[in-house]
């Protein structure tokens, strides 16, 4: 038998107020319908997932790729509506499928595991996960019988003001028989007050049928938390953090000031890792044993080698080896590799280059698009001049080369090992191996010149 999870994710997401479709916010800089499809890749327990898009369906399509397959629901006529327009792409009728709101981040794999496992070992037509809050406003409350038996969900709009101070809800998380739950939708109709299609009105029609209805009650309810607004995806990106800083910590990782601390999902950060306030570590970044992070520093999408020291930085899509200190201020980008034991200092900037081991740039330098080798030592305000307002140019630095101050490299250009450049030159020629290169003007000195100037000065 196979088994479908069908993600709701075409709504506009009204309550935000904002332009970006709702699934796509990020928390912990990760889109909020990348969790609930990664934890449902994760458990294993799925032939296919089905995404239902609609409102800016391009931007959700941007964030999963080919891992999912989409479900167009044209017009947002509802929930109801929106698992109504999968049906055609369910080839077996006889399979079950999970349906999950595109709008639960903190949903994890264990919530989506034992809601299946117990709808299958219960055998039921249908499994709907319910929880306890403390404000159900906005939810749909579940309305049991005297003897404790589903009766029915009725949502916020419909509820009368005593059903309202009910505080079991609907997570909108539902385990079915994909037969069952396509014909009580046929039978569903829009007559409420939002003139929307429920599905929560399948509970009415299944009951009719005598279908076998269960619930499987969530304990922790946080997980369950519908993002609809803005300061709810505050509060769930605040949890998710919590959450995450708290795991690391347990494993070792220390953390100043955890609570401005932010570190994505994927995350891997080994043990004894000192993390200081406001650093954000976010994108499948790895940062390895006995690094030091922070304060204020980004790194995204990068891996940190053992014993790195890095302060008040940025680090996009990069690479630095082990030993290597960065920072502070200094900022590596677009696959920049910086070997073990390098010194990236004070307004360093590295783009799409390499180093070697014992390399260093401790202050005010530009290295881009340069291949360089160890014990190369970039002197203050050095820079590789890359480009000419039309194309970028590679600089090749050999071992061993002494770069003195503000010197411009100008690319294309390659600087042989054991090179020492002379303070102030502009060079666009190659250095061979071991010379000196000096590209300046010489100094002169016009004696006594401030006092002749003065004099003549006197004179107008
Ligand atoms: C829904 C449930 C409610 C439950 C709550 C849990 C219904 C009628 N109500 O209410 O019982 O307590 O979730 O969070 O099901 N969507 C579509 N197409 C549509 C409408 C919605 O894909 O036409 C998607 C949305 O993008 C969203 C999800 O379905 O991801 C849920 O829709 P939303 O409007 O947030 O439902 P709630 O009002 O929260
Ligand atoms: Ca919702």
């Amino acid at each position: 038998m196979k088994r479908y999870a069908i993600i709701l994710a075409a709504g506009k997401g009204t309550r935000m107020k904002t332009e970006l479709p709702k699934c796509a916010y990020p928390l912990l800089r990760k889109p909020m319908i990348a969790y609930i499809v990664e934890n449902i890749q994760n458990t294993g327990l799925f032939d296919e997932i089905l995404v239902v898009v609609g409102h800016k369906r391009e931007v959700i399509r941007d964030i999963l790729g080919d891992k999912v397959t989409y479900v167009v629901q044209e017009e947002q006529l509802g929930t109801g509506h929106a698992v109504m327009v999968c049906e055609p792409f369910l080839a077996d009728r006889n399979s079950d499928c999970m349906i999950l709101p595109g709008d639960m981040p903190l949903v994890d794999t264990k919530l989506i595991e034992n809601a299946i496992q117990q709808h299958a070992e219960r055998r039921h037509d249908l499994t709907i996960v319910t929880t306890k809050v403390e404000d159900p406003d906005g939810y749909g409350r579940i309305i049991r019988n005297d003897s404790g038996y589903l009766d029915a969900i009725i949502e916020h709009h419909e509820a009368t003001s005593s059903q309202r101070t009910i505080n079991e809800i609907n997570t909108g998380i539902y385990v079915g028989k994909a037969s069952v739950v396509f014909d009580a939708l046929s039978k569903i109709n829009a007559h409420n007050t939002k003139n929307e299609y429920y599905l929560t009105d399948i509970v009415g029609v299944m009951k009719a049928n005598k279908d076998v209805i269960g619930t499987y009650f969530l304990k922790e309810s946080y997980k369950a938390m519908g993002v609809n607004d803005l300061y709810a995806l505050s509060i769930a990106e605040a949890k998710l953090r919590l959450n995450i800083n708290k795991e690391l910590m347990l494993k070792g990782v220390a953390m100043i000031n955890p609570e401005t601390i932010t570190i994505g999902h994927n995350v891997i950060i080994e043990e004894n890792v000192i993390i200081h306030p406001n650093t954000y570590i976010t994108g499948n970044s790895i940062v390895r044993k006995g690094a030091q992070i922070g304060p204020n520093t980004e790194i995204h999408e990068s891996i940190i080698g053992e014993g790195v020291l890095c302060r008040h930085s940025l680090v996009y899509n990069s690479i630095v080896e082990e030993k290597t200190t960065v920072g502070p201020f200094a900022h590596l980008r677009d696959g920049a590799h910086i070997g073990p034991k390098n010194r990236i200092g004070n307004f360093v900037e590295v783009k799409k280059s390499t180093t070697q081991e014992n390399t260093k740039a401790s202050h005010l330098a530009y290295i881009g698009d340069a291949t360089v080798g160890k014990n190369v030592n970039f002197g203050c305000g050095s820079i590789t001049v890359n480009y000419d307002g039309k194309n970028k140019y590679q600089t090749t630095i050999g071992d061993d080369v002494f770069i003195g101050c503000n010197v411009n490299l100008i690319a294309p250009i390659q600087v042989e090992d054991n090179a020492l450049i002379a303070a102030g030159s502009t060079l666009n020629k190659n250095v061979p191996k071991g010379s000196l290169a000096i590209a300046r003007a010489y100094q002169v000195n016009k004696e006594n010149y401030i006092r002749d100037k003065n004099k003549d000065d006197e004179k107008y």
